[in-house]
């Protein structure tokens, strides 16, 4: 068995076409939604969750990498995210919730998204991305950072777990989200 993966920033060297190919994976793997209308529908649920944040966000990335820089090398695990508040950031403005809770995300302006490989979970490499990141965000000057995750989803525990509390809820696509924040400052 390989040894435990690496935190790296995703921008701390180039990115192999087979590694995006993974982080793709592990992005639909993850992924409550499963099935799409049409190739365009999986397109833009990629570019929302996951696509835009390489694209314009990428020096915020980490990844989670096995054997980094071997032959054998693979990805254990992805964080992606902002330091921008998203009530403020146009990039964001197709996810109408932010604005609703414009007084919480300028509180908690930074945000995460995290995935692992199904054979990593439970073994705190999520935990170590989010490390990560919030050292990084708060390196930045961001006083806070937050996710949003449907109530009552078993991910809510790993966020408490990992010093977030909630913070506000609100409701969006015939459910309730619920914001959680983690003070940086
Ligand atoms: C959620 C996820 C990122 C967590 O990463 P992980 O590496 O499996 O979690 P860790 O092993 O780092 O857990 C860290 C802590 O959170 C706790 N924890 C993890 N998952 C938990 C859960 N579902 N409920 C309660 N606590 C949980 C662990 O017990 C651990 O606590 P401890 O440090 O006190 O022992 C990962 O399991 C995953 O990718 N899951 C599927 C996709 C997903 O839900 N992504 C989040 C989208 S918002």
């Amino acid at each position: 068995m390989a040894g435990l993966p690496v935190i790296e920033p995703y921008l701390v060297r180039p990115r192999s076409e087979q590694a995006r190919a993974e982080i793709d994976r592990i992005f639909f793997e993850s992924s409550g939604t499963k099935t799409f209308a049409s190739d365009d529908a999986r397109a833009a649920f990629h570019d929302r969750w996951l696509g835009r944040y390489l694209a314009h966000d990428a020096r915020h990335a980490f990844l989670a990498v096995v054997a980094p820089g071997s032959a054998d090398e693979t990805i254990a695990g992805y964080l992606v995210g902002s330091l921008d508040d998203p009530a403020q950031a146009a990039r964001f403005d197709d996810l109408g919730y932010f604005k609703s809770v414009a007084a919480l995300t300028a509180r908690y302006p930074a945000q995460l998204h995290v995935n692992l490989a199904e054979a990593w979970r439970g073994k705190s490499v999520g935990r170590a991305l989010v490390e990560a990141f919030c050292a990084h965000a708060r390196a930045a000057g961001a006083p806070g950072v937050h996710v949003f995750t449907g109530r009552g989803m078993r991910n809510a525990g790993f966020y408490k777990a990992a010093g977030f509390r909630e913070v506000g809820g609100v409701a969006w696509n015939g459910s309730e989200i619920v914001m959680l924040g983690r003070n940086l400052d």
